[in-house]
């Protein structure tokens, strides 16, 4: 089965060669099969016709903490009252996510990658972290599981208060061998108050050790060794890089480590951004991701993310766009997400707007129209080939749909 999407009026690709074409067409079956003007577009078995809207590839949000149970609403109160983010409010997560049944935990993860999805994201990374303990991490990778094929076990997020001594014999010993073959990632939380850059390095390698990729949360709120060691154990990414020295940039720049900026935590602590410019200006790779927890950064939207990046940290509208999509896909090293050519799977959304820069232009604002899954449409408007929830004032000759009467 095969699917002709028409009247594109701005289709980002995100290939190097087709670029973002205008008039432009697409052949979708799981994958992306033909791309073009839309005047020569072949025939397919069926039409769809978007009225001039933007097209572009599904986000790709490389760094969530979905698995937990409960909120912390009143420690985001007292930061935006003036008190800082120190981390230490993830055994309050802890201790709810253990208290939790599997039920509750698996209905958490899907109301949320269900929020996400409805936002455009057509691949997310789940990581474990709030059970910390053989069988709450266990259960929490095996639950993520579920839900997506990135599920990284960061078992190494902080000490658990009960038991800190000998916690490092355990994440590397048995709670891992409980949790590699549910997971493909193996991350740490490498900060001050965590974990040092010895014992990252021994988390990391036991995870390599194990058959997973290491990634790793680095410099997010001191200026720490997690970017070298990334580079030194080519990590796929080095996430929050909020605190960079010019050696971390440099060692990046030189490097496949992606740096992962995650500008929701910054606007969620009230922290200052990470510096995407000297990133770029370095040649380094930038993507950037929401974060998805309940204390740092209780946002499940790219579209804010990329807004925030372009807004806040100065990245244009396209890089921001870049990032959050073929940027995810690196940090990922997933060669077949995160562009719009042939051969790479068909995941992507129709915005209810006429170009990818509507999404840091109007913030906050619902713009995802229709998001595909290899393919196929999760939720779609459609009345004889025309999509209707597509159609705003960018095409003149859209019905106009959509009035409050
Ligand atoms: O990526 N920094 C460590 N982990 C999360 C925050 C977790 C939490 O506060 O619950 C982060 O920001
Ligand atoms: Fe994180």
């Amino acid at each position: 089965m095969s699917l002709l999407i028409t009247n594109i009026g701005e289709l980002t690709t995100n290939d190097p060669e087709l670029g973002i074409l205008r008039d432009a067409a697409i052949v979708v079956g799981q994958q992306v099969e033909w791309v073009g003007p839309a005047a020569g577009a072949p025939a397919a078995d069926e039409r769809l016709d978007v009225r001039g809207a933007a097209v572009l590839p599904g986000f790709v949000d490389s760094h969530s903490h979905l698995v937990f149970a409960g909120d912390r609403a009143p420690e985001f109160a007292a930061r935006m009252a003036g008190e800082p983010y120190t981390g230490g409010g993830i055994r309050t997560t802890v201790a709810a996510t253990r208290a939790a049944t599997d039920d509750q935990l698996r209905a958490n993860v899907a109301r949320l990658v269900g929020e996400a999805l409805r936002q455009g994201t057509t691949t997310i990374e789940i990581k474990s972290g709030y059970g910390l303990s053989t069988l709450d991490e266990a259960r929490s990778v095996r639950i993520a599981a579920e839900f997506t094929d990135e599920v990284t076990f960061l078992g190494a997020h902080v000490k658990p208060a009960d038991s800190p001594d000998g916690y490092l014999d355990l994440v590397t010993g048995p709670m891992l061998d409980a949790c590699a073959k549910y997971a493909g990632w193996v991350d740490v939380f490498c900060e001050r108050g965590a974990f040092d850059v010895t014992e990252s390095r021994r988390v990391l390698k036991a995870g390599i050790a194990a058959g997973l990729r290491p990634r790793i949360h680095a410099n997010q709120l001191t200026m720490g060794g997690g970017v070298q060691l990334a580079v030194e154990l080519d990590c796929a990414s080095a996430d929050h890089c909020t605190h960079l020295s010019d050696a971390d940039v440099d060692a990046l720049a030189n490097s496949d480590t992606v740096a992962t900026l995650l500008p929701g935590a910054e606007f969620s602590t009230r922290a200052p951004y990470p510096d995407a410019r000297r990133l770029l200006a370095a040649g380094a790779t930038v993507a950037l991701a929401s974060d998805c927890n309940p204390g740092s950064s209780y946002t499940s939207s790219m579209p804010f993310c990329i807004a925030l990046a372009v807004r806040d940290m100065n990245m244009t509208p396209t890089e921001a766009v870049w990032a959050a999509t073929a940027g995810g896909a690196r940090a990922l090293r997933r060669p077949d997400l995160g562009h719009l050519a042939p051969g790479a799977s068909a995941d992507l959304i129709v915005l209810d707007a006429p170009s990818h820069l509507h999404l840091a232009y109007r913030p906050g604002v619902p713009l995802i129209s229709s998001v595909a899954r290899k393919g196929t449409f999760t939720s779609l408007c459609v009345e004889e080939g025309h999509l209707l929830n597509a159609s705003g004032p960018h095409h003149p000759e859209s019905p106009h749909k959509g009035v409050l009467s």
